[in-house]
């Protein structure tokens, strides 16, 4: 591969140039899947920002389409989420042809510069030609900004009242705690409540929320509420903390106080769901932004910035009491791979930079090291309770003095079996096919040849994964 692409990933999604943050108005419609992005076209720092585009029909093959909001005189086009509005309720469009509708965060750069509070806001565009072209609403902002700095990222969803009417929700993050709206159209807002302002994560501001029903494992109805914080994550940085509770009148109530992450990798950060998948799917469709703030705009890509993670399928699971959140490799990874090495030996050669390993665990330890011929390794293990990647020595890392360093997670429950994904530049590992998740980004100078594995790992797999 040319220089410029150097540690382009094989099978994670990547803006063909330029720089990208959070996922954006994740969507299904009629076969694709929707994703659009914070993006910035003309360099590969952040930027003035645009709503960049990709539609995919299987999740992992994504065509660039153009892009699909551009920011304007009200400001940059900040993340956001896109619904399909069925009934016409918004009657932007017609009855036959019913709007996708993009709700997203206008952030007024000129005047975020000055004294002012009030330049977040949200608003709203629609497509009549499944998210090909888009026309922003003549009446925006829907809402204003009632005098706070960070004022953001709404997500929105249908809910089914207890009568059986359906209203839209927004959830929103406002500076360190979440505010719900509802609306009967999605131009008119109304304040539900406001949640988290003694409760969870505050070591930094929240961003990019959503709000997700589930069955428990015992049938129960719960909500989890995904919470993005940046800084003050498990690990340096930005990460996702979720709540577990009830949503009822629009009003959310914790289960409890406990601190829960998403993924204690430090680079999932911002994730959000797809909006109307077939219920036949019969899942919640996650997809978070492969890196960190803390040095996000310095990673030595140089056609593109940043990458998402691989599609993860959340759902609940309960561990001695406790309910927690499982992301999963969605089903669609499966379908990549193409050849299948069983491997005995105590050290194998790795066929290509996209690979999955597979293995089950013994003895609740493990260890893995990953390495080249320059004697950099990526070491991946649990012991004492433990979850760790260690990328001290795992490639670059002089472009930022956090980077090099190990990360652990605390999983007091027994590891039966491990999946990871390796591409050009990041590892994600799935415990018990992710009750414990963490996804990290990594440099190599030369690509990852040998993987050693530690006794107590036993059918070990590795299959090449080809788009
Ligand atoms: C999260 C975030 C959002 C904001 C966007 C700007 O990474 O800071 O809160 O809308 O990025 O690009």
């Amino acid at each position: 591969s040319s220089s410029t692409e150097e540690f382009r990933p094989l099978y994670h999604f990547t803006p063909e140039s330029g720089w990208m943050n959070d996922p954006n108005g994740l969507i299904y419609l009629d076969g694709e899947y929707h994703l659009f992005y914070q993006h910035y076209p003309d360099s590969t720092v952040w930027g003035p920002m645009h709503w960049g585009h990709a539609v995919s029909t299987d999740l992992v093959n994504w065509e660039s389409l153009p892009i699909a909001l551009y920011p304007d005189s009200l400001g940059y086009i900040f993340s956001g989420s896109a619904v399909f509005d069925t009934e016409n309720t918004s009657g932007l469009g017609t009855a036959e042809n019913p709007p996708m509708v993009a709700i997203f965060t206008y952030h007024n750069a000129e005047e975020a510069n000055t004294t002012s509070e009030t330049f977040q806001s949200q608003a709203i565009a629609f497509s009549l030609d499944k998210g090909r072209t888009w026309e922003k609403y003549e009446g925006n902002p829907v809402l204003p900004n009632p005098g706070i700095r960070d004022f953001r990222d709404p997500k929105v969803s249908q809910i089914t009242n207890t009568d059986g009417s359906k209203s839209w929700v927004m959830t929103l993050a406002v500076l360190d705690q979440i505010n719900f709206y509802s609306s009967p159209d999605l131009k008119n807002w109304t304040l539900l409540s406001e949640f988290g302002k003694k409760i969870g994560a505050h070591g930094g501001v929240w961003e990019c929320p959503d709000l997700l029903p589930f069955k428990s494992p015992s049938g129960e109805d719960k909500w989890v509420l995904l919470v993005s914080i940046n800084p003050g994550g498990p690990q340096n940085g930005s990460a996702t903390q979720y709540f577990i509770g009830d949503f009822i009148n629009g009003e959310f109530t914790p289960d409890d106080t406990m601190i829960r992450w998403l993924d204690y990798g430090p680079d999932n950060y911002a994730g959000v769901t797809w909006s109307n998948l077939p219920s036949d799917q019969n899942r919640t469709l996650f997809i978070g932004w492969m890196s960190n703030w803390l040095y996000a705009n310095v990673v030595p890509t140089k056609a593109w910035r940043s990458a998402m993670t691989i599609p993860r399928e959340l759902s609940l699971f309960d561990i001695d009491g406790t309910l927690l959140l499982k992301s999963a490799p969605a089903k669609e990874m499966e379908k990549l791979r193409f050849e299948e090495f069983k491997v005995s030996k105590e050290t194998s050669s790795l066929p290509s930079e996209a690979v999955e390993i597979t293995a089950g665990v013994t003895d609740n330890s493990f260890l893995i090291t990953i390495s080249n011929e320059l004697g950099e390794k990526l070491i991946i293990s649990k012991e004492n309770g433990l979850v760790s990647i260690d990328r001290r020595n795992a490639g670059k890392s002089d472009f930022n003095r956090d980077f090099a360093a190990m990360h652990s997670a605390p999983m007091s429950w027994e590891a039966k079996d491990i999946r990871i994904f390796l591409d050009a530049s990041s590892i994600e590992l799935f415990v018990n096919d992710g009750e414990l998740a963490m996804t990290s980004v990594l440099f190599p100078t030369s690509p990852w040849k040998t993987v050693g594995i530690s006794e107590n790992l036993k059918s070990l797999k590795i299959f090449n994964l080809k788009k």
